[in-house]
Order: structure tokens, then C-alpha cells, then sequence
């Protein structure tokens, strides 16, 4: 989604915001722009598309100051044009914005009839105006943002710059996260720290309803009641916000073999080398009569693996929904439940509001999140970092697989508490765990025949994966990593709903990708396959050594994985789904860590 940087500097201020942007295009855009205010003059350039047609407009049209403000801009309101990118300038006023105003039609018209036209399709522009037109009335830039900011409703981020204030910036927070960085007689913003680690490590985040005054010698702190609030400024450690591919030629590429290294660091964090568990205090289960798991997209699929272990291991009741559909269906939920959201970046907007929904009619309100400092993970009662570390690439991968881990440990601290497994088996499930890593290494070095098989997927218009058990939410997200970056149609199935419908796409022009271990379904999983293979389907079986011997023989191509206890396979399965992915968007030459449309942080509905 849009990401915001603003800088009150002591040197030009164009290169900075570019290089705090180019951090924050992970997020996903399809304009940039900057505004600068130099001598008391603001001034702005846009661009449509990459980062790299905002600078050679540089180049060509520099823009001096050492004050500004710049975006990435992820089209809501209007398509993606220069008119429509931000910064939107009215008057003195320059804004950008994160977020969507949900009232602007209204604040448009009144503004229209006021006589302030608005150039673009966006709601920001709204913003603009109505922040000139105060200002027109005789408010300071100062009263003129915090009355605009009061009349604004929906959810964003905002930063203000002003034509002739050389050493001011306002920022907002409603809903969309932002960061307040603090130098040396310097000041910044940025929709998250990873934006200004090259400026600042010196952190301080917005609450929500804030509104902060910068200058170059602090920002005072604002509450939504407008009261002087006080808030942390905090140190973020560097390294956690590096973001270098380290050799590798995608961001994915990079995540996907980082694997081993992150669940052997979130396994040693969350358990002893005795074989026991170290989770968090507060993370019991006596008493838990149901829990439920809301989360979108990858995240979502994560609770949708760990439902059949909370419910085959621990005999707890697991229910879960997609967090767009979960937060408008008023789900009643039991005062004995916990209520469990999973995110990657801790702001994905419809698991936030969810997340809301729950709080104060749950027993527990506990997230699962890669970053600790979200506002998932700061309005839950309790959260667990997954520890992933910083996520680039838009396809979601390492924080699937660390989600996965981190949900599995729970679900064995569920079935503990509950007297469903024993000291023993505890240790025998963790050693199954502790495993894995080496087990992924295994799975990593099946790269190149996956690229072979990814060559001929790259030519077909429809691909199918199927599973069953935990390994059916693995084929919807093997079918949604493939969608995402190669843009081929893929769905993913559970295997015996197979000849309810889907087989009737088969013909020998659709793949259809298997994904079973040996485990107790297996034989389940293979008559399916037979019966795809009859039609021409051409199968490629994932499944272990015994089970490429025993229902290999007819399939378009096989891939072994090593053995594993079948009930944790969905975690190492994972990795040939995001290879083939991956693989197929090189074939097919498509953008693998910004895919088309897609954001990496999606704060708005
Ligand atoms: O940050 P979150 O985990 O809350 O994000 C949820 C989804 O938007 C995310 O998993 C999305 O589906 C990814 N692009 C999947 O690769």
C-alpha cells in the first residue's frame, strides 16, 4: 500500500525522500512523487509507474529544498496517472496519504460549492483543499491541519507540508501506521522504520488518533482529544530493518532460502533444548473452550493448517475466517474463547478491525505477527512474534512457514494443557519440529528440477493444485503463491471435492499439481490422482520416497521430499509450492517481488 516519508533536513532534501522510498516499494505502487519547499516556495514532481521514472524526472526537472514530503502511491480512488499521484497541492498546501477518507464525496461537494475544484480522481485532494480553504479563512497551517484532521473520516496516514514554512511538517495517524524519526536537528517521517534506517534509528511511533507538529528541533505529540500526549521514543536495532537481497536476484528468492535459519531461530526462542515449551506466560489453554483464527490471504491459510492441529492434536474446537468477511458477519463468540489474528505486517486493515470486533468479548485477544511494533500486535492482550525477520518480496513466504511453526507450537501447548499429549509426546513432537530446518535444506536443493518443471508450467493458462487434510489449505496457497507472481490461474482443492465440479476442467493442457505425504490419507489422495491421470491430466506428485515409488508410475512428473512425521509436513511442503511459484514467474519474466496490483501491506479494505 502508499507509503509516506517526510523530511525536515539540513541537507537537499530530494535524495533522501527517493532513498526512504525506494525502501518502502516493497509495499507495492504504481506512482511516486515528492514535494519539496525551498525559500518558502512548494513545488512538486510526479511520475506514474517505477521509482526510476521519478528520478530521471529529476534529473530533468530537479527539485531543491531541504524540506519535503514524497509517496508511493497504490491506487484507491482514480487510476494510476500523474494527476492522481500524489503529492496533491493545493494552494500552500501539499499533503500525501496512506489510507482512504471514507467521507471525501461529501467534503468534496461542500468544497465545490465553496468554489475549491478538485483536479483528480482521489480523496487526498480532498484533503488538500480543505486545509487551503481553512487556511484561506485566516487559520495558521498549524489550526488549519488539526481541523481538517478532525473533519476526516476513514483511515490514514497523512503528512503535511506548507508553502512558505521552511521548518514544519504535520503528521496524522488514523488507522494506517507512522513512524516519527528524530535526528540531529533533523526530523522525519515515514510509514515505518524501515523507511528512514538510513537516516535514524531513533524511533517514535503514533497511537492511534495522534496528530504530531514538526520541526527541526521536535515533534510535539497531539491525542485525537488534542491533548499534549507523551510518547516513547524508541531505539530500533539496524538490523532488523536491512533490506538487501544479499546475492540473490529477488527479494523471494532470498526469503524462500532463509527458511531453515528463521524457524530454527523461532523454534529456539519458543522452546528449550530439554524439550519442553517457552511461550510467553499467559499462553494457557485450561479453561479455552474454542479458538478462533482470523487472518487474510497467506495468513490465513496458516490458520487453516493450524485448525486440524488444534483440533487433531489438542481436541480443542478451531474455527477460522478471512478477516474482511469475519468483522461484518458478528460472530458470536464465547467469553471462555480466544480469539487468535495472524499477520505478517500487524496492519493489514480488515484484521485489525477484526481484531477490534473481538476484543473485550474473548477470553484472550492473542496475535501471531512478524512485526512486534504493529498495531496488531499492540492491541492484542498477548503477541507472538514469529520472528521471521524483515518480509520484502509481496508473495508472502518465509512468515507462511514461520506462522506455521509458531501456530504448531501453540497447538502442542493446547493439547498439553488439556492433558491431550504427555511430557513425552511433547518432546517427541518438538524433536519432529526441531527437525525440520535440516529437512528444508533437503527441500531447498530440489531448485533446479523445479525450475525444469516450472518451465513447462509457465506455458499453461490454468493450473490446479490438490491436498487433503492440512495439505488442502497448502494447495490454496500454493495455487495463491503461483496467481500472485506468474499470474496464471490456479486453484487450489481439497482432493475429494475434486469430482464435485473442478474435474471438469481436465484435459491434458492443466497441470495438476498433488501434494501428499505418505501419511493415513495418502491412498485417498492418489485415487484422486488416478482419476485426474484418466482424463489426460497432467499430474506432478510432491510426496516422500515411498510415496513417488508407490503412485509415481503414470504421472507427469514427480518431486521426493525427505520423510516426516506427516502431521508438520504442510511446513515443508510449503517450500515446493514457493519454488514453483517463483520459478514459473522467471520463466514467464514477470516482476517476482512486486507483482502487478498487489501491496505488501494491505491498510485499507
Ligand atoms: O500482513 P498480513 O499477513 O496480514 O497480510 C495478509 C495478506 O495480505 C498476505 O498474506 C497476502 O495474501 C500475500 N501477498 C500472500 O503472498
Amino acid at each position: 500500500m502508499c507509503g509516506i516519508v517526510g523530511v525536515l533536513g539540513n541537507h537537499e532534501a530530494a535524495p533522501l525522500l527517493v532513498e526512504a522510498l525506494k525502501r518502502l516499494e516493497y509495499r507495492g505502487y504504481d506512482s511516486a512523487g515528492i514535494a519539496t519547499v525551498n525559500g518558502g516556495k512548494l513545488d512538486r514532481r510526479r511520475a506514474v509507474g517505477k521509482l526510476v521514472n521519478l528520478s530521471d524526472l529529476l534529473v530533468h526537472q530537479p527539485l531543491a529544498g531541504k524540506s519535503g514530503i514524497g509517496h508511493t502511491r497504490w491506487a484507491t480512488h482514480g487510476a494510476a496517472t500523474v494527476t492522481n499521484a500524489h503529492p496533491h497541492k493545493a494552494g500552500p498546501v501539499a499533503v500525501v496519504h496512506n489510507g482512504i477518507i471514507e467521507n471525501f464525496r461529501a467534503l468534496r461537494a461542500e468544497l465545490a460549492e465553496a468554489g475549491y475544484a478538485q483536479e483528480s480522481q482521489t480523496d487526498t485532494e480532498t484533503v488538500a483543499l480543505l486545509a487551503q480553504r481553512f487556511m484561506d479563512e485566516g487559520l495558521s497551517p498549524i489550526h488549519a491541519a488539526r481541523d481538517t484532521i478532525a473533519r476526516l473520516e476513514g483511515a490514514f496516514a497523512l503528512c503535511f507540508l506548507f508553502a512558505g514554512e521552511d521548518d514544519l511538517m504535520i503528521a496524522a495517524r488514523k488507522g494506517s501506521p507512522l513512524a516519527i524519526g528524530h535526528g540531529t536537528g533533523e526530523m522525519f517521517v515515514g510509514s515505518d522504520a524501515i523507511a528512514l534506517a538510513p537516516m535514524t534509528d531513533r524511533i517514535t511511533y503514533l497511537e492511534e488518533g495522534d496528530w504530531a507538529v514538526l520541526t527541526r528541533k521536535g515533534a510535539e505529540i497531539f491525542d485525537s482529544l488534542d491533548r499534549r500526549a507523551n510518547r516513547a521514543e524508541t531505539r530500533i536495532q539496524i538490523e532488523a530493518t536491512r533490506v538487501e537481497k544479499a546475492g540473490y536476484k529477488h527479494f523471494m528468492a532470498k526469503e524462500i532460502a532463509e527458511q531453515p535459519v528463521v524457524i530454527a531461530d523461532a523454534l529456539k526462542h519458543y522452546t528449550t533444548a530439554e524439550g519442553t515449551l517457552r511461550l510467553p506466560e499467559g499462553v494457557d489453554f485450561t479453561g479455552v473452550d474454542r479458538i478462533t483464527m482470523v487472518a487474510c490471504g497467506t495468513a490465513s491459510y496458516a490458520c487453516h493448517v493450524a485448525k486440524y492441529w488444534f483440533e487433531q492434536i489438542a481436541g480443542l474446537p478451531a474455527e477460522i475466517d478471512v478477516a474482511s468477511e469475519f468483522r461484518y458477519r458478528e460472530p458470536p463468540l464465547s467469553p471462555a474463547s480466544w480469539a487468535l489474528f495472524v499477520s505478517q505486517s500487524g496492519e493489514t486493515a480488515d484484521t485489525l478491525a477484526a481484531l477490534r470486533y473481538a476484543n473485550g468479548k474473548v477470553a484472550r485477544v492473542v496475535s501471531v505477527v512478524n512485526v512486534p511494533t504493529s498495531s496488531i500486535a499492540r492491541e492484542s492482550d498477548l503477541a507472538l512474534p514469529i520472528l521471521a525477520g524483515v518480509e520484502i518480496g509481496v508473495a508472502s513466504t518465509k512468515a507462511f512457514t514461520c506462522q506455521l511453526t509458531v501456530l504448531a507450537l501453540l497447538a502442542l501447548k493446547a493439547a498439553h494443557d488439556r492433558g491431550r499429549i504427555d511430557d513425552v509426546a511433547l518432546a517427541a513432537h518438538l524433536d519432529a519440529l526441531r527437525n525440520l530446518p535440516g529437512l528444508m535444506n533437503h527441500a531447498l536443493s530440489l531448485s533446479t528440477p523445479i525450475a525444469a518443471i516450472a518451465d513447462d508450467l509457465a506455458k499453461a493458462q490454468d493450473i490446479l493444485f490438490l491436498g487433503r487434510g492440512a495439505m488442502y489449505p497448502l494447495a490454496l496457497e500454493g495455487a495463491l503463491k503461483l496467481k500472485e507472481i506468474s499470474y496464471i490461474h490456479a486453484e487450489g482443492y481439497a482432493s475429494g471435492e475434486l469430482k464435485h465440479g473442478p474435474i471438469a476442467l481436465i484435459d491434458a493442457a492443466v497441470p495438476v499439481i498433488v501434494m501428499a505425504p505418505r501419511d493415513g490419507l495418502f491412498d485417498k489422495t492418489v485415487s484422486n490422482m488416478q482419476e485426474v491421470m484418466a482424463r489426460h491430466g497432467k499430474v506432478l506428485l510432491i510426496s516422500d520416497a515411498h510415496g513417488v515409488a508407490e503412485a509415481g508410475a503414470g504421472a507427469w512428473k514427480t518431486l521426493t521430499l525427505p520423510d516426516m512425521p506427516p502431521v508438520f509436513a504442510p511446513i515443508l511442503y510449503a517450500i515446493p509450492a514457493q519454488l514453483l511459484a517463483y520459478h514459473t514467474a522467471i520463466a514467464k519474466g514477470t516482476d517476482v517481488d512486486q507483482p502487478r496490483n498487489l501491496a505488501k501491506s494491505v491498510t485499507v479494505e
